[in-house]
């Protein structure tokens, strides 16, 4: 008979799963279950990275936003959002205040903003690693085109996060307007890799519509793509999105699903998002503990973060980047894990 704990031994031992197993895994979920795979995934994170536990600073660069992703507070649509765009001057200068204060990693992350074109962008990176060689460069910035990414790449950029958000095509195009595709998704994953880009996907947990079978197969996703790393989080309602009064995902679940991911992709970069600690004040501490080893500390200017608000609630909008990052190194440390100053290059 298939078990939650056969499956669970299953995956430990490195076999993969098809994607009805991973379903059943998902159906039969049980607290028992969570603990022994947090107890798995713990001792794996601790085999491949030890205690570390990697940085990358966040510098949210801009609202603007042309798409209108139904679950996302900085949609085209949302006429109550307030916009912002950082100047090229005001990232740098968020870097070189993170670089003091021991990011090796920057992350420019924004909705997808027509006023960073190519030509705009591709001086940016470039300054940024003139200014900072021993960093890392990460753009999270959306779909563009093959070229655009190939430039990108050329400037300096080393990594690119862009979530699948939903690796089933039905209910991709329930998030998403017609106008955006999930095969382009697609498209751009596979060329962010195939120019040399250690690549971020991932996705939202209790994403509306979201079922256990569109889990497994976004668990399958991950297991046959192998991203470097992989951003899950909570999906939280924004009031003023059509998503705004459907329930957040569920806690416990995106733990799960951590550990599940730790197993299954050990040497992954996982971060313990800042959803997932706006759900619960006590959800980064629990989601390394469940597997993960990545934390994202805001570095974006105080004036700006409230306006960055893809969900209700976001925490840390009133701290300063050195209070962001002290108060995650404490926590870090209050469970037995170390920030440490490096670009935190995945592990092959
Ligand atoms: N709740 C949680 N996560 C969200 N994102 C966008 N909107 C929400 C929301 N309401 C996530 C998406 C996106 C990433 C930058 O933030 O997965 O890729
Ligand atoms: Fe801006 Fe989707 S609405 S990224």
């Amino acid at each position: 008979m298939t078990t939650e704990f056969s499956l669970i031994e299953k995956l430990a031992a490195r076999h993969s799963l098809s994607a009805e197993e991973y379903e059943s895994l998902l159906t039969l979920r049980s607290s028992e279950g969570a603990a022994r795979l947090r107890s798995l995934a713990d001792r794996v994170r601790r085999e491949v990275y030890g205690t570390d536990i990697y940085v990358r600073g966040l510098i949210e660069v801009s609202s603007f936003c042309k798409n209108d992703c139904l679950y996302c507070g900085i949609r085209k649509s949302n006429k109550n959002a307030e916009r912002y765009r950082l100047s090229p001057e005001e990232i740098l200068a968020c870097a070189d205040e993170g670089y003091d204060l021991g990011f090796r990693t920057f992350v420019l992350q924004g909705g997808e903003d027509p006023w960073f074109t190519d030509g705009r962008l591709m001086p940016l990176v470039s300054a940024l690693k003139e200014r900072h060689p021993d960093c890392a460069v990460t753009l999270s910035m959306g779909e563009r085109s093959r070229e655009s990414y190939r430039l990108l790449k050329e400037a300096g950029a080393d990594r690119y996060l862009l979530r699948h958000e939903t690796a089933d095509k039905a209910h991709y195009e329930k998030l998403h307007p017609s106008k955006m595709s999930f095969d382009n998704r697609m498209r751009c994953l596979s060329d962010l890799r195939d120019l040399g880009y250690q690549v971020g996907a991932g996705f939202m947990v209790g994403s509306p519509f979201q079922t256990n079978a569109s889990l497994a197969q976004d668990l399958k996703f991950l297991e046959t793509f192998r991203p470097d790393m992989v951003g899950i989080g909570p999906f939280i309602p924004h009031k003023d999105t059509p998503f705004g009064d459907r329930p957040a995902g569920s806690y416990e679940l995106t733990l799960y699903l951590l550990s599940v991911i730790r197993l299954m992709l050990p040497h992954v970069l996982l971060p313990a998002t800042t959803a997932l600690g706006t759900i619960h004040p006590m959800g980064r501490e629990a989601g390394i503990l469940a597997g993960a080893n990545v934390v994202m500390p805001n570095l974006s200017p105080v004036s700006v973060r409230k306006k960055y608000a893809l969900y209700d609630n976001k925490i840390c909008t009133g701290d300063e980047s050195a209070q962001c990052k002290s108060c995650l190194a404490a926590r870090m440390r209050s469970i037995g894990f170390t920030v440490v100053t490096n670009r935190g290059d995945v592990k092959k």
